[in-house]
């Protein structure tokens, strides 16, 4: 089955907490948490207490993107505030391996996340142990950019890899997707799909929501 997981990075920051109760009701998946450092993207969003403080609002799980250095000097805060899912960059973390098992220390599901420009071959052996493969279909850091065209044959490579292991490993996309491109992304092999403005670009999350749908079941 496909997932949903609205970004709440495209939400109004300052009714937080209706705005991922309202995804809810309006039937999305997950809540998708994009965490941004001003260092390893060009963007700060927000950090664990504001994460903490919308955790009772709804009972989706709760996604944490970590677009952020040495991740691992966040993940107990993380953790601790409420997370499921805590996805870190490869590219952010030396010792991708230690942290990814240090995410599961805390009973989390444990999520690797690759920029447009890493290839899907530094997978190979981590695949083993990961619970989320994130792939990046946008350079990160903002909201509302164009999805990159070459990153269809990433999630082809990623969906093999992820089948040959015979583990059950949730394909993530993220980035610059909407109604017109969602089919596309879930015939490449993606079941969860974040979505910031296609979600959250008017006030009708609901019909957003249901149009999403409709681009993948079409
Ligand atoms: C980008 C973030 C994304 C972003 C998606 O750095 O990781 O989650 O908010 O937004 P859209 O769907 O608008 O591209
Ligand atoms: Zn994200």
């Amino acid at each position: 089955m496909v997932k949903i997981a609205p970004s709440i990075l495209s939400a109004d920051f300052s009714r937080l907490g209706e705005q991922v109760s309202e995804i809810e009701k309006c039937g999305a998946d997950i809540v998708h948490i994009d965490v941004m450092d001003g260092k390893f993207v060009p963007n700060i969003s927000f950090g664990a207490p504001i994460m903490k403080s919308i955790r009772e609002k709804c009972k989706l799980p709760f996604d944490v993107h970590l677009m952020i250095e040495e991740p691992a000097r966040y993940i107990e805060d993380f953790a601790k505030a409420g997370a499921d899912i805590i996805t870190v960059h490869y590219e952010a973390d030396r010792h991708i391996d230690r942290t990814i098992n240090y995410i599961k220390s805390f009973g989390k599901k444990a999520g690797v996340a690759l920029n447009p420009g890493t290839p899907v071959s530094v997978l190979v052996n981590i695949i083993e142990n990961v619970d989320m493969i994130l792939i990046m279909s946008v350079n990160p850091g903002f909201g509302g950019q164009k999805y990159i065209n070459y990153c269809g044959d990433k999630i082809k490579e990623v969906r093999a890899l992820i089948d040959q292991s015979g583990r059950n490993i949730m394909l993530e996309v993220d980035g610059g997707i909407g109604c017109d491109n969602i089919g596309e992304v879930v015939n490449c092999g993606a079941n969860v799909i974040v979505a910031g403005s296609a979600v959250f670009n008017n006030s009708d999350i609901n019909s957003n929501i249901k149009k999403l749908r409709d681009g993948y079941l079409k």
